[in-house]
Formats: C-alpha cells, structure tokens, sequence
C-alpha cells in the first residue's frame, strides 16, 4: 500500500506545543506514513523555543514574520509559500491546528489544491466574529473546508453539528495541549537554571500573567496592568512574574504601566518547560490565552480570564476558570476576592481534566489511518473524567 504523505501546518508558538504531540506521533508509523513538516513561522523566536524542546526540525520554515506584520501580511506570505510546498509534495493530506491566520492560510491553500484537511481543536465557538479577532472566523473558515474534525470536547463536536456537520466526520479527541503538557511536567525541572531563580515561589503568592490577544491591545491591556500594580503595592506577599509577549505593541504598554515595579517580573517569553512549571508553583493566573485556560485546570490553578467571552466553556463549568472582562475594576475586585477569602480560592483550586487525558494524537493518528484504510480500528472518543 502506497505510504500516505501527511502534511502538518503550524507557525506559532501555542500550534506547535499543540502539534508536536501530533508530528511524534506520525513518525511512529513510518510503514504507513510520510510526514512532511511545515511552519510558517508567523513566529519566529517564540516557535523555534518549541520546535527545539521537542526536537522537531520542519521540511520546510517559510520564515515569513515581520516586525509589525497584519493580517493582511501573514495570510498572503503564508499562502504563497505553502502553495510552492503544497505544489512540490503533493501531500494526501494537510493537518492544520486551532484558529491562527496560518490555520486559515493552510486549509484555504490545501482547498485550492483539492487536498483533504484535517483540523485539529476543531469546533471551538464563541458566537461572537469579532472576539477572539480574528480567530473566532479563522476557525469557522477552517471548518467549511474541513474534511476530517478533530474536536477537543463534546461541546466543541455539538458546535460543529449545529453548523451542520454530520458527525461521522467528527473524532471527539481531547486538546493534545494536555499530550504536552503530561509530558513535559513529566521531566525533571530545576529552576535554579534559569532567571526565575529569584522567584520566591515559596514564600510569595505568585501571579503568573501573560496577555495578547489582538481585541485587548491598547486601553483594555492598559486597565488590566493599572490594576495589578495596585494589587502589588497592597500585598507585599504577592509576585507577579509576567513573560510578556513578543509583540511590540504589548511590551510597549507593559513597560509603561510595570516597568520596575518591586515584585513584578517582567521576563521575555518562557520556554515551554520552564512555562509549565511555572503555572504548577503558580497561586493564581491572570490571562488572555486559550492554551492556558486548559492547561491550568489540570494543575488545580485558578485562572482569571482577561477576555469578554470564551470558547472554552468547560473549565467554567468545571469552577476552575472565571471569565472576567478587563476593567480595572473587575480585575482589581475578582482578584482581590481569591487573595482574601481562602473559600472562594478553594472553589475554583479543582484539579481537573475537561480538555483530555494526554493521548489526543494516538486518537488522531488512529481516526487518519483507520478513515483511509490502513489499520481496521476507530479510536475510541475522549470521555471526559467525572469530578
Ligand atoms: C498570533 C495569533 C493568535 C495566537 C497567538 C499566540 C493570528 C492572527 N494571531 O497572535 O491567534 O493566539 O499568535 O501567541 O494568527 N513577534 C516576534 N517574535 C515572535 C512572535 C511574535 O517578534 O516569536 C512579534 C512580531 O513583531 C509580530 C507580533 O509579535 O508582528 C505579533 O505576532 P502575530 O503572529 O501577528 O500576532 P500574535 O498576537 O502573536
Ligand atoms: N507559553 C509558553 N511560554 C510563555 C507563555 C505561554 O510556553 O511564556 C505556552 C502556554 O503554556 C500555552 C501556550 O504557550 O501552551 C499559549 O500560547 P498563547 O497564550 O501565546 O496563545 P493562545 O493559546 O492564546 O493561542
């Protein structure tokens, strides 16, 4: 039988935690498949801190990030390059992860190309296109050109049926953020390594923080950051260490309202594994990211979402997460409330698992080859942990 020519896509930091389970993976069939790494590298720094944790080396790296890149820049760059790979491999199938402009750049050039997708965390909804801007379209987009959906949970699969996608083209998962962070946390860390020594995990309450997301640059980031710095000056237990985005636009602001404030520690971005261990010494996090927000609940930590709607409703359900805008007030008062009242702490400190149980690539891989004929089985679907 003839090896089936896998094409992975990725080009941020967050699709290549969330594809590295995926691409080690596919390399444990080499009897069936071919896999042919692609990355954009809409990021540069950020994706390449990845790609060497997880020893991935990409077919291709169409390097196409720009200081100041738009969208308009990203989607044109990025499909321009696929298209000359896509042209030159003749891939049987292009895989695609979550909701970046290099997703939507991905499935649309496969699309032209009559090649099949696959979408990995598909069927994440807010409802709203213009929050999370742009992802919540990019998603929807990928989507219509999907042929094989890979969603995370139960409720992203019934997000996809009620657009009308019949469900036997639906594999219900798990987030294989989990795969990767099961395996990371997995490895011994020490952080006397690294400049997070001075970090008094210990004796602190630490507030990890990170912020990027395009609808909260500019006055709601300013907000958010006005009231962590109150919160420092009126607990002196308490340290925020805050890996701030590469952005320029972010760091701009955050040097404005934080910049060498006693017990802040602004620090460039984490590599993955010193992020994650992080995040489990963490008391409480404050942040804009969807990768976090399912990462957290499997460590217990309460996370305070700096968004006004969420595509991840499980955590919420769960009580580990809380959805709390980015006014300074709110921030301020939700915060305060977790660093006052153990209870409220309490309720929301849940170990769970909502978004998987670290084996969402073995599904993907089996979904592939069992749909195109080469091994007789289906996975079965990820059941969510009862509490
Ligand atoms: C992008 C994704 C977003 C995802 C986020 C994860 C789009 C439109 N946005 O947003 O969905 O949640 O990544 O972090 O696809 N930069 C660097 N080095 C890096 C990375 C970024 O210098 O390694 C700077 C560049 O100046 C770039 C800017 O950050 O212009 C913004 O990057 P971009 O990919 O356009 O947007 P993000 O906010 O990172
Ligand atoms: N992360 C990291 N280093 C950092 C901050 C975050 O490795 O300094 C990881 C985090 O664990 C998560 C992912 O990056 O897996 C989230 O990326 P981001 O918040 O940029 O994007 P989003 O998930 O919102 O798309």
């Amino acid at each position: 039988m003839k090896r089936l020519k896998v094409m992975t896509v990725f080009g941020t930091r967050p699709e290549a935690i969330k594809m590295a389970p995926i691409v080690m993976e596919l390399a444990k069939y080499p009897q069936y498949i071919q896999p042919v790494t692609t990355v954009t590298a809409q990021h540069r720094e950020m994706l390449d801190q990845v790609l060497s944790l997880f020893n991935i080396t990409p077919n291709y790296d169409l390097d196409i990030m720009a200081p100041g890149q738009n969208l308009f820049d990203i989607t044109h760059r990025a499909m321009q390059g696929l298209h000359q790979v896509m042209e030159k491999e003749q891939p049987d199938l292009v895989l695609v992860h979550g909701d970046t402009t290099t997703t939507f750049a991905g499935a649309l050039t496969a699309f032209y190309h009559q090649i099949p997708v696959g979408h990995v965390e598909a069927g994440l909804r807010t409802g709203n296109k213009y929050s999370p801007y742009p992802e919540e379209m990019n998603r929807k987009l990928t989507g219509s050109l999907t042929d094989f959906h890979f969603a995370p949970t139960i409720s992203s699969r019934a997000n996809l049926n009620r657009e009308g996608i019949d469900s036997a083209n639906i594999y219900v998962t798990g987030n294989t953020v989990i795969d990767a962070l099961l395996a990371t946390l997995n490895q011994p860390y020490n952080f006397s390594e690294t400049g997070l020594a001075n970090v008094r995990f210990d004796e602190s309450r630490v507030i990890l923080v990170t912020t990027h997301r395009r609808e909260n640059l500019g006055e709601p980031m300013r907000h958010v950051y006005q009231a962590l710095k109150s919160i420092v000056e009126i607990y002196s237990d308490v340290e925020v260490v805050f890996p701030v985005h590469k952005n320029p636009l972010v760091r701009n602001i955050v040097q404005q309202e934080l910049g060498n404030l006693a017990r802040v520690h602004l620090i460039d971005p984490l590599e993955y594994q010193p992020f994650v261990n992080v995040l489990a010494r963490s008391y409480l996090i404050l942040t804009d990211s969807g990768g976090i927000q399912e990462e957290a609940p499997s460590l217990g930590k309460p996370v305070l979402v700096l968004r006004d709607t969420t595509e991840r409703p499980e955590a919420i359900e769960a009580g580990t997460v809380k959805l709390i805008g980015t006014s300074r007030q709110d921030v301020f008062d939700h915060t305060c409330l977790l660093l006052n009242n153990k209870m409220e702490y309490e309720k929301m400190a849940n170990a769970c698992n909502p978004y998987g149980d670290g084996k969402a690539a073995g599904r993907i891989i089996t979904a592939i080859l069992n749909r195109l004929g080469y091994i007789p089985d289906s996975p079965q679907d990820f059941v969510c942990p009862k509490k």
